[in-house]
């Protein structure tokens, strides 16, 4: 075992007894190159964080030049930071009217937990409606929000009161009622199994929501940025939501999350009492600055197009892969999950796929089913490959 190793199984915290362990020398385009000299292919991408693969050259820049500037001056809120100002300004272009007051963030669950409190502070309700099979995060309140049982209970007491609804279940949204501050969805879910729901869900959640006077917080930490074929994912249902919740692609591969949405709902934050919200490193300077790099990438390459079209391809090619296995294929843009018949099944294709080179990862809240997030800007050689190793994998899995 290479001393690196060691101690990392010695030093670090460990998350799980299985970690995927690859040694990593560097990382470039659509590549992962490991210290033993293997290259890998990179189909989960930080899990979903690096839209543009790795090392972007546009990204490096504005991280070198912001670096050359400043790095922290203040606590987040106090200073007039240029690199923030024009980020939010973007965003704010980009999003639907209305949802333009931006609050960056470290991270994607903090995000969830400031939005949360905003919604408690302009409703003065408690209560927080979410879906199973969803992930937010696992800070104590975005945990309690997560639709998995297994994972909320060895913390409990978590934040409540929260209802769990079925996801894309029309006819349960009746819970939602006048003692709820927040609704929070995701627009596809990704840990649940990559599950895309009916179209008209997410108008009926929207309708029920205002009837009810709860807040709608779309979390799109994973599916924002071009991941689903639209920037935002909440274009494919045409329904805009009172807050958008941001992280993963935003910072460019720096750590950076945000709350987007409208003023009456984030102004409550500045007062009664002010500074009752705040951070210290949220909207660090470098991840701004690096993140408007990823954003006009982005935007000015068309990649959420593009992410739509090759991912259409690629889950028409995934669908031919041997039926004694694969159950379904499904997803939106560059987000895509193979169900597999058994969970075992799914941890064993995943064990071979890395073993051969390339890397893909499992879902949190469903063990059957493997995910793919690649780079959007990942060539179609590329996934050729992918394709022809995944097909390899199953083979050896299958005998
Ligand atoms: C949909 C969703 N929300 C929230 C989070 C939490 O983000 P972070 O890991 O940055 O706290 C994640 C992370 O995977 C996520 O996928």
């Amino acid at each position: 075992m290479s001393s690196l190793r060691e101690s990392f199984l010695r030093c670090l915290a460990q998350t799980s007894e299985a970690p995927i362990g690859l040694e990593i020398e560097g990382a470039r385009g659509s590549w992962l190159y490991a210290r033993d000299g293997r290259r890998y292919l990179d189909l989960i991408a930080g899990i979903g964080v690096n839209a543009l693969g790795h090392g972007h050259p546009a990204v490096a820049a504005a991280i070198g030049e912001q670096a050359g500037r400043h790095l922290h001056v203040m606590v987040y809120g106090e200073y007039i930071i240029e690199a923030q100002v024009r980020l939010a300004e973007r965003l704010g272009a980009l999003l639907p009217p209305g949802l333009g007051r931006v609050y960056f963030t470290n991270s994607g669950a903090e995000a969830v937990e400031g939005a949360l409190k905003a919604a408690r502070k302009r409703t003065g309700r408690t209560g927080f409606v979410a879906f199973d099979g969803a992930y937010h995060g696992d800070t104590m309140a975005a945990l309690a929000l997560c639709g998995n049982p297994a994972f909320r209970a060895p913390f409990g007491p978590l934040v409540g009161p929260v209802t769990h609804l079925p996801y894309d279940d029309v006819g349960a949204l009746v819970a939602i009622d006048e003692r709820v501050a927040a609704v929070i969805v995701e627009p596809v879910q990704a840990e649940g199994g990559v599950r895309v729901p009916s179209p008209g869900f997410m108008r009926a959640l929207r309708e029920r929501a205002a009837q009810a006077g709860a807040i709608l917080i779309f979390d799109e930490v994973l599916t924002g940025l071009g991941r689903t074929g639209k920037l935002f994912a909440l274009e494919h249902w045409n329904v805009v939501p009172d807050l958008v919740v941001l992280a993963k692609a935003l910072g460019g591969g720096m750590p950076l999350g945000a709350i987007c949405g409208r003023e009456e709902i984030l102004e409550t934050l500045a007062r009664d009492p002010p500074l009752g919200h705040i951070t210290t490193f949220g909207g660090h300077p470098v991840s701004c600055a690096a993140g408007l790099a990823a954003l006009e990438m982005i935007v000015g390459e068309r990649l959420p197009e593009r992410a739509a079209k090759v991912g259409e391809r690629l889950r028409k090619r995934l669908a031919t892969l041997d039926a004694r296995a694969v159950r379904a294929v499904r997803g939106l843009g560059l987000l895509v999950g193979i169900e597999f018949a058994s969970a075992e099944l799914a941890r064993r294709f995943s064990a071979e796929t890395i073993d051969r080179g390339v890397v893909l990862n499992w879902t949190l809240n469903a063990d059957r089913v493997v995910r793919l997030a690649p780079p959007l800007t990942i060539a179609e050689q590329e996934l050729e490959f992918a394709l022809s190793v995944m097909n390899d994998a199953l083979r050896a899995v299958l005998g």
